[in-house]
């Protein structure tokens, strides 16, 4: 234990940064992949038959392979299949990817949240007159959200964790700080334990605020 701290101690800004640069990577991702989880899951409700297959295809896809073999087509194949992209910073291509990744599940999140609204408030909507329009803003998305923020306020605690993987391509973030205090500072197991000290106080916490927020959305039920 003293020597764990000792470790955290003598380190201290390096691990800050590397839970700042998790941080953002995480938040970049699930702000991002929110947009494009909500294009796919129009997409995937939509009538027209060729766009819900393509988006289908999309999510399978995605939530088929590993993330970090993602991670390693966009970082390394990518590039060098379209000429164009070879100029782009490895940590863009590497955001786009979780960015990707992420809207696969937040579609699912968004398309789950809104088709658990209960089927009467669509009749009566409609019974009522109203236009698809004004059913889905006014009636339907008020509910759905209730379901869709905590599911992804749980997305945001994976992608903290997920975003580890981002390590092996040489992206700062915590995870990457093992590798870093590893090859300047030659220690291997004290990081280990600090970081994952880190990650859980971190994501514990989170998850009480994701709780909190469920209770509170859930009390005009
Ligand atoms: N670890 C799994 C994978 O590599 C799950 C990824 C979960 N991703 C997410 N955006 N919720 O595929």
């Amino acid at each position: 234990i003293t020597e764990i701290w000792r470790v955290f101690y003598e380190n201290y800004p390096i691990f800050v940064d590397g839970l700042l640069g998790t941080l953002q990577l995480a938040a970049i991702t699930v702000l991002f992949g929110t947009v494009l989880g909500a294009v796919i899951a129009l997409a995937k409700m939509s009538k027209w038959k060729i766009l819900s297959g393509i988006a289908n295809i999309y999510v399978e896809v995605i939530r088929g392979t590993p993330i970090l073999v993602q991670l390693y087509i966009f970082a390394f194949f990518l590039p060098i299949a379209f000429p164009i992209l070879a100029n782009v910073k490895e940590y863009y291509m590497v955001v786009i990817s979780l960015i990707i990744n992420s809207s696969a599940y937040v579609s699912e999140i968004i398309r789950s949240g809104i088709q658990a609204v209960d089927k009467g408030q669509t009749e009566a909507a409609k019974s009522l007159g109203m236009s698809n329009r004004n059913m889905m803003l006014k009636i339907i998305l008020p509910q759905a959200i209730k379901n869709i923020l905590p599911a992804l306020g749980n997305e945001f605690i994976m992608m903290i964790k997920e975003t580890s993987l981002a390590s092996v391509l040489f992206i700062n973030e915590l995870m990457y700080t093992r590798t870093l205090l590893m090859s300047t500072k030659f220690l291997s197991w004290q990081p280990l334990f600090i970081i994952a000290i880190i990650y859980f106080i971190v994501t514990y916490s989170l998850s009480k605020v994701v709780g909190y927020m469920e209770k509170r959305l859930s009390v005009s039920d």
